[in-house]
């Protein structure tokens, strides 16, 4: 009995651990999701943006089997073919100089590991991090985390030397600023930081993710990035991308930075990285790394050999079948039908993404004739019913923003266009009947 599965759970996890949905799965494959009692889903969450090529991929099957015979633990003892060969296979796809890297576990790993790295090399300990973001919830990592203060309730003091920046979400600017008549007042504040809290000479790192993800699915302006690789590099202040749920072809290119030209000093990556094995890595340049020593960083199970060899068949997976393009091709279809529903239903704030990486921001409307336009009030309780809609008329969706408001749409970059249209079917039926 499923049910029966849900409850002995409930007895065994601590209950800071939330999840999405009670469905107790029974197989996962591709884009789909059988549950227990029957029921199939199309997994539009992709396992929180993790298995981009789909779930079991038979590529990574098969080469996992294989490692399995070789070595499934080195400890740091040995080295082993499948970290080398995937760190080889990496170094293809990395922007720029982007060449060295350091392999853990998790994405929260993974962003501790940068911020060493940065305040290691710098030898300066401040560290500017954006109000909306999520770093991942370890220590260090949670004190970078801001999407939402629940995150960091009842763990203070944290970490240091900290110093948020309003990160340029302009459906809802930190600054109240109206995206139209504004010019980049958010950079402007940035830069007035380094005057009033830090001096950049003081200042180890900048760390954003390209596309804010727990905390909102934001496209940050063009510019806003470009100019903050200026900036950095102006000062010697390392620029973190943290491209753990924007990379691995989520945005329709290898990583979300070369949507805006710029290549950052670290990048940290993770989820999509290894089809749902436990894997993440620090990126950066020789010069930087080689400041780094032996022994300045350490971990025991880091670069697991059938991680990396999962590592390996995901990244040929997506060369092979051309996943890159077809997440911008099917991200670029639902992203133009999402904006002709945005036009008709003004329950959705707002539409925005990225190849396969969109957000839809669902608002209190105000019916025309007491006051025109849209009131931008969050509207979590419709968002709700929608979702319930959804998954059970079998679309798994899950929601983002402080006020959780915000759908996500993450599919998998093997879904196909007639199943990004069917998935919109339901999703444009789920919420009329919400309407109605
Ligand atoms: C941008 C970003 N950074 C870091 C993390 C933390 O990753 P993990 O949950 O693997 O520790 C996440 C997880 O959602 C993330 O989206």
């Amino acid at each position: 009995m499923p049910d029966n599965l849900i409850t002995r759970a409930k007895k065994l996890f601590t209950p800071a651990l939330a999840f999405h949905t009670d469905i107790i799965v029974k197989k996962a494959q591709g884009l789909y999701v059988e549950a227990a009692d029957g029921k199939r889903y199309m997994d539009f969450s992709s396992g929180l943006a993790t298995t981009n090529i789909g779930h079991c991929p038979p590529e990574v099957i098969k080469a996992v089997k294989r490692q399995l015979d070789e070595i499934i633990h080195s400890g740091c003892i040995f080295r082993y073919h499948s970290e080398i060969e995937f760190a080889e296979k990496l170094k293809e796809i990395t922007p720029g100089k982007l060449d060295m890297f350091f392999f853990s576990n998790s994405g929260a790993e993974a962003v501790e590991g940068a911020i060493k790295l940065a305040r290691f090399v710098t030898k300066r300990q401040g560290i500017i991090a954006y109000t909306g973001a999520f770093h991942g919830r370890t220590m260090g990592a949670v004190s970078l985390t801001a999407s939402t203060a629940k995150y960091r309730q009842n763990y203070h003091p944290l970490l240091p030397s900290i110093f948020r920046a309003p990160y340029p979400y302009c459906y809802r600017c930190f600054l109240g600023q109206n995206p139209d008549t504004c010019s980049m007042d958010c950079f402007g504040y940035l830069k007035k930081m380094l005057r009033h809290e830090i001096n950049p000479d003081e200042t180890a790192a900048v760390i954003i993710e390209p596309v804010l993800g727990e905390g909102g699915y934001a496209v940050p302006p063009l510019n806003y990035l470009k100019e903050l690789r200026k900036l950095c590099a102006e000062y010697g202040i390392l620029l973190i991308a943290d491209e753990i749920q924007t990379g691995f072809g989520r945005t329709g290119k290898w990583f979300a930075c070369e949507h805006f030209g710029i290549v950052p000093d670290i990048m940290t990556i993770a989820k999509g990285i290894a089809s749902g094995f436990p894997l993440s890595a620090v990126v950066s340049t020789k010069t930087i790394m080689f400041k780094w020593p032996p022994g300045a960083h350490g971990t025991t199970f880091g670069g697991n050999p059938v991680s990396c060899a999962a590592g390996i068949a995901t990244i040929e997976t997506i060369v092979k079948h051309g996943l890159l393009e077809n997440a911008s091709r099917v991200g670029d279809y639902a992203l133009k039908r999402l904006i002709g529903m945005h036009k008709k239903y003004p329950v959705m704030g707002d539409v925005r993404g990225l190849g396969l990486m969109i957000g839809i921001e669902f608002v209190k409307h105000v019916p025309s004739g007491i006051k025109t336009g849209k009131d931008k009030s969050p509207d979590r309780e419709f968002l709700k019913k929608v979702l319930n809609k959804c998954h059970k008329n079998g679309l798994i969706l899950i929601e983002c923003g402080i006020d959780k408001n915000i759908i996500r749409f993450m599919p998998p970059l093997i879904t196909t266009m007639e199943e990004m249209e069917k998935a919109l079917e339901i999703f444009e039926k789920a919420m009329v009947k919400t309407l109605s």
